[in-house]
């Protein structure tokens, strides 16, 4: 029966012969040096820079963890570590570009496969039009340091435009259409698009000044603020309880996506038995402390309640009379944005290039340049898709639905180790998540704790999502996908 098909799995060793015989394979140029400094690249960025404040504070929806928000980046932490483990098996054992889709493929069946393609767009597609709006506030932020003012109507989300009477009689109109949209925003995921076409060793060197420069800043955000704590703001400690703690972890958690972003680049790491476990486990439990300690500073410089600001690190320098300070962190973030799209806009091409290998997408989707060796139909895609996002959304829903989306990716991947080590135990793994099923298992557990946080209207979102994504499977990747073609080697 046909339908059975959409449940047919690519067994591992045909995934590495194939990829093996692939003539569009990308080079091999990624040590655990640079895997490690692409995870600290993906992780630190809006979340800490930015989501952290409402984290802290909550808005008008939502309750805030307070200075208790440590314990819910411990919460969140633990949670990606469980699931960290099982991404570092999977990318060791197939260290191939599609990361948690092809672990999918290779474990759960080719709808699986889809849907966790079409899910990790949320992350990382939709994470970045996150980032990206989030990096244009910076930016305007930033021009008022040298007292230059952005037209509002050119970096505004649309809904914040449509309720805003000011902002659209000030826009101009072409035949009478108001032009508003987020310029920055655009401006940056077109240029950063340009660099990865050009290629992969370049944006790696790129990013790791990137790094270097953001946590720099942190380290000097901390060692100033540690002066202006105040042990009074401490108290109360978890003004909203363990609910304010778990919506804290919920949002915070955007600020941990990317440590697997270090898998979508197993094709072109030198050793991704070895380099891959640490460039995932190592990115991680770095940025957890540097998570701790930018936490503690924050929410002893100033009461929590006063912190739900989308460039809270920089209105702390300012509250106590650190004008300068906050400069300097403004500019910093700026880079760390930069630094995350980067990585992420690394990443999702990397997905659609996998997937039209298997030919769930289009062919020539993932054509490589003769010259560049990237995969620049892909980068362009993801770029023009991004670009469109950035120019119209808002910063918290898009990062709502990007943490859902991930959140159940990773559920995907810790079910995948499962699954595997029953139907292949012998296989080999470079590297062995410890604990199974109990880490697994934990992984899926925390993961739901973290997604039960997110306001429901993401998950409503997620759904629509979902079914846009089962509806073009039905139409094309069912009938295109080369697995009917291919025999499972063993
Ligand atoms: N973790 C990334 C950030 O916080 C997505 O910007």
């Amino acid at each position: 029966m046909e339908i059975k098909r959409v449940f047919r799995t690519k067994n591992i060793a045909t995934i590495l012969n194939e990829s093996e015989k692939d003539k569009r394979q990308l080079k091999k140029v990624l040590s655990a040096f640079d895997l490690f400094m692409l995870g600290v690249g993906g992780i630190i960025g809006a979340g800490i820079f930015a989501l952290i404040g409402t984290a802290v504070a909550g808005d008008g929806t939502r309750l805030g963890a307070g200075p208790a928000l440590m314990i819910s980046i411990l919460l969140t932490s633990i949670a990606c570590l469980f699931c960290g483990l099982c991404y570092a098996e999977f990318a060791s054992m197939v260290p191939i570009s599609g990361s948690a889709y092809t672990y999918a493929y290779a474990s759960l069946g080719e709808i699986f496969a889809w849907i966790i393609g079409w899910d990790l767009l949320l992350e990382y597609a939709v994470g970045n039009i996150a980032v990206a709006v989030s990096w244009s506030g910076y930016f305007v932020e930033f021009l008022k340091t040298f007292g230059l003012e952005f037209p509002k109507y050119l970096s505004v989300d649309l809904t914040t435009a449509l309720k805003s009477k000011e902002i659209m009689e000030s826009a101009p109109r072409i035949f009478d259409i108001p032009i508003i949209f987020n310029l920055p925003a655009v401006f940056i995921v077109v240029l950063l698009t340009i660099i990865l076409t050009i290629g992969i060793k370049l944006s790696s060197r790129f990013n790791i000044v990137m790094v270097l420069i953001k946590l720099s800043v942190l380290l000097f955000f901390v060692v100033i603020g540690i002066f202006f704590i105040n042990p009074k703001n401490y108290q109360p400690f978890a003004p909203n309880g363990l609910r304010g703690i778990q919506t804290g972890a919920a949002i915070i958690f955007f600020a941990f996506i990317g440590f697997d972003a270090v898998s979508t680049a197993a094709e072109e790491t030198k050793n991704p038995k070895r380099d891959m476990p640490i460039g995932i486990i190592g990115s991680l439990a770095f940025v957890t402390v540097v998570y701790l300690v930018v936490t503690f500073v924050l929410t002893g410089m100033i009461p929590s309640k006063n912190l739900n600001t989308a460039e809270p690190l920089s209105v702390a320098m300012r509250v106590v009379n650190m004008n300068w300070a906050a400069g300097i962190v403004a500019f910093g973030s700026i880079v760390a944005h930069t630094a995350v799209l980067l990585v992420f806009q690394m990443g999702q091409p990397r997905i659609f290039f996998s997937m039209a290998r298997d030919g769930l997408l289009p062919e020539w989707i993932a054509k490589v340049h003769p010259r560049f060796r990237t995969p620049y139909i892909a980068t362009i895609i993801a770029g023009i898709f991004v670009a469109g996002g950035a120019a119209i959304s808002r910063l918290d829903e898009m990062a709502d639905l990007c943490n859902i989306g991930t959140l159940t990716a990773f559920i995907i991947v810790c079910i995948g180790v499962l699954i595997l080590r029953v139907r292949e135990p012998e296989r080999k793994r470079g590297f062995r998540t410890p604990f199974v099923p109990m880490v697994p298992i934990l992984g899926i557990i925390f993961c739901l704790y973290l997604i039960s946080g997110l306001p429901k209207l993401s998950y409503i979102r997620f759904v629509v999502w979902l079914l846009i994504g089962g509806v073009l499977y039905f139409f094309f990747g069912f009938k295109k996908s080369r697995l009917k073609e291919i025999k499972n080697e063993t």
